[in-house]
C-alpha cells in the first residue's frame, strides 16, 4: 500500500516527508524532483517567499545508489527563511517576548478555527501548518511517484484553465500542455499565449487594488490504461479518491471530473462519450467529456481533473476581523504573501494526482520489486490487448 505523509511548519527548521510502499529498483533522478519543486515555486503573482526559497529535496532513506531499496522513503526540504525565525519559532522554550503573534484571525484561514479548535490565544502555530508550504512536501513525494508512474508509461501534467474573469474554453490537447510546462519561463502556464495574458491582466488589476484572485487548474493523466479503481467500493472509486487527494489542497473549493460541471446542464446525447471499435486501436472514443474515468474506473483515455481555487486569503487592504485579546473590531493581519498560485497548485495537484494514480496502480499490479511489478503490468497490458 502506498503512503505518505507530511510534517512541518512554514517557518520552522524544515519540511519532511515520507512515503513507503514504492517497489524497489526504480531509479531516482534527485534533479527531476528538484524541478518539480521548482515548478511549484513559478509563476506570476507569487509573492516574496519564492526569492528566499530555492527548494531541493534531500532524501535521507530509501534510496540507495540511486534506486529505492523498497524501505520507506524520507526527504527533507530546508526552509531558508528559518536563520530569519530561530528565535521567532524555536523548538526549546526560548524567549516569549520574541513570538511573532498573529494577533487578528484572517478571514478565509485556518487562523480562528484553528485557534479555537487547538486553544491557542492567537494564531501563529495555525498558520504554521496550514500555510500552503506544506505542499512543497506533497510535490516532492508526488515526484516519485511520477517517477514510477513513467516506468509504466503515464505522465502527470497541469496548465491553467482559468484566472480570475480569463479563462480557456476549448479543451486544451496533450501536446500542448506538455510544451507549456516545458517553458523555461513561467508566466501562469496556460498552453494558450492570448488567454494567458488576459490572465497577466486580472493578476495585475489585483496587484494594483491590493486584492488577489484564484482560478482553476487542470491536471492531466496521459497513458493511463483502463482499469484502475472500481466501483465495487465507494471508497475505492478512482473518481472519488482522486477528489479528495486535490481537494486536499489548500485554497482547492472545488473538483470537477472531465467536463462534469457543464454536464449537469446538458442533456444526456450531448455528455456520454460514444464507442467506437477498430482493429489496431481497440475501443475509441470520439470525446472525452468523461474526463477518462466512468463508473470510478479509469477507461483508457486521459484523465482530467479540474481543482478551483478560492482567490488567496491574506490581503494587502485587509478584511474586517477582531483582536483575539481584546475582542475589538480591527483590521486582519498581514503577513507577506501571493495574490495569485494558480500555476503553483496546478503543480501540487499534479503531485496528487499522481500519488492517487500509483497507489491504484500498485494496488492493482502489485510487486515488491520494479521487475515484479512491470511482470505484472505488461500481463495485464497484454490481456487488455487480447481482449
Ligand atoms: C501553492 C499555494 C500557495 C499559497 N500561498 C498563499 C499565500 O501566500 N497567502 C495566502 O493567504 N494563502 C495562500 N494559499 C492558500 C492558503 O494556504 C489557504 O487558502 C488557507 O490555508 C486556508 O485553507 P483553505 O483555503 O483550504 O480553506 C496558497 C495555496 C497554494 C495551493
Amino acid at each position: 500500500m502506498l503512503k505518505f505523509f507530511t510534517s512541518g511548519e512554514s517557518h520552522g527548521e524544515a519540511l519532511v516527508a515520507f512515503i513507503s510502499g514504492l517497489p524497489a529498483g526504480l531509479e531516482v533522478a534527485q534533479d527531476f524532483v528538484d524541478h518539480e519543486l521548482w515548478r511549484r515555486q513559478q509563476g506570476y503573482g507569487r509573492g516574496g517567499r519564492m526569492k528566499i526559497e530555492r527548494d531541493s529535496a534531500r532524501i535521507l532513506s530509501g534510496v540507495r545508489h540511486g534506486q529505492t531499496i523498497g524501505s520507506p522513503i524520507s526527504m527533507l526540504l530546508e526552509n531558508r527563511d528559518w536563520k530569519n525565525w530561530q528565535q521567532q519559532l524555536p523548538v526549546e522554550k526560548g524567549d516569549s517576548s520574541l513570538h511573532k503573534r498573529v494577533a487578528s484571525p484572517r478571514p478565509g484561514h485556518a487562523d480562528l478555527a484553528g485557534a479555537l479548535k487547538y486553544n491557542f490565544s492567537e494564531a501563529r502555530y495555525v498558520l504554521e501548518r496550514a500555510s500552503a508550504r506544506e505542499s512543497a512536501a506533497r510535490v516532492a513525494v508526488g515526484a516519485l511517484a511520477k517517477i514510477f508512474l513513467k516506468e509504466l508509461g503515464i505522465e502527470v501534467l497541469s496548465h491553467v484553465v482559468a484566472v480570475g474573469a480569463a479563462n480557456v474554453e476549448h479543451e486544451v490537447p496533450w501536446e500542448k500542455i506538455k510544451a507549456s510546462c516545458d517553458r523555461e519561463d513561467v508566466l501562469l502556464n496556460c498552453a494558450e499565449p492570448e488567454a494567458e495574458q488576459s490572465m497577466k491582466a486580472e493578476v495585475d488589476k489585483v496587484l494594483r487594488t491590493g486584492d488577489s484572485v484564484g482560478g482553476v487548474f487542470e491536471v492531466v493523466a496521459h497513458g493511463v490504461p483502463a482499469g484502475l479503481g472500481t466501483y465495487a467500493q465507494w471508497d475505492e472509486r478512482l473518481d472519488a479518491q482522486l477528489a479528495g487527494a486535490v481537494m486536499s489542497l489548500q485554497a482547492v473549493k472545488a473538483v470537477e471530473i472531465g467536463a462534469g460541471v457543464a454536464s449537469a446542464y446538458a442533456p444526456g446525447s450531448a455528455v456520454h462519450d460514444e464507442i467506437g471499435y477498430n482493429r489496431d486501436s481497440g475501443f475509441t472514443r470520439t470525446r472525452n467529456n468523461a474526463g477518462g474515468i466512468e463508473g470510478g474506473v479509469s477507461n483508457g483515455q486521459e484523465i482530467r481533473v479540474r481543482g478551483y481555487l478560492k482567490p488567496i486569503s491574506t490581503l494587502r487592504r485587509p478584511l474586517q476581523s477582531v483582536d483575539f485579546t481584546s475582542r475589538e473590531p480591527v483590521k486582519a493581519a498581514y503577513e507577506r504573501s501571493d495574490v495569485c498560485v494558480v500555476p503553483a497548485a496546478g503543480v501540487a495537484g499534479e503531485a496528487m494526482v499522481a500519488l492517487t494514480l500509483a497507489r491504484c496502480a500498485l494496488e492493482k499490479f502489485g510487486g515488491d520489486s520494479m521487475l515484479e511489478t512491470l511482470r505484472n503490468f505488461r500481463g495485464y497490458l497484454e490481456q487488455v490487448k487480447n481482449f
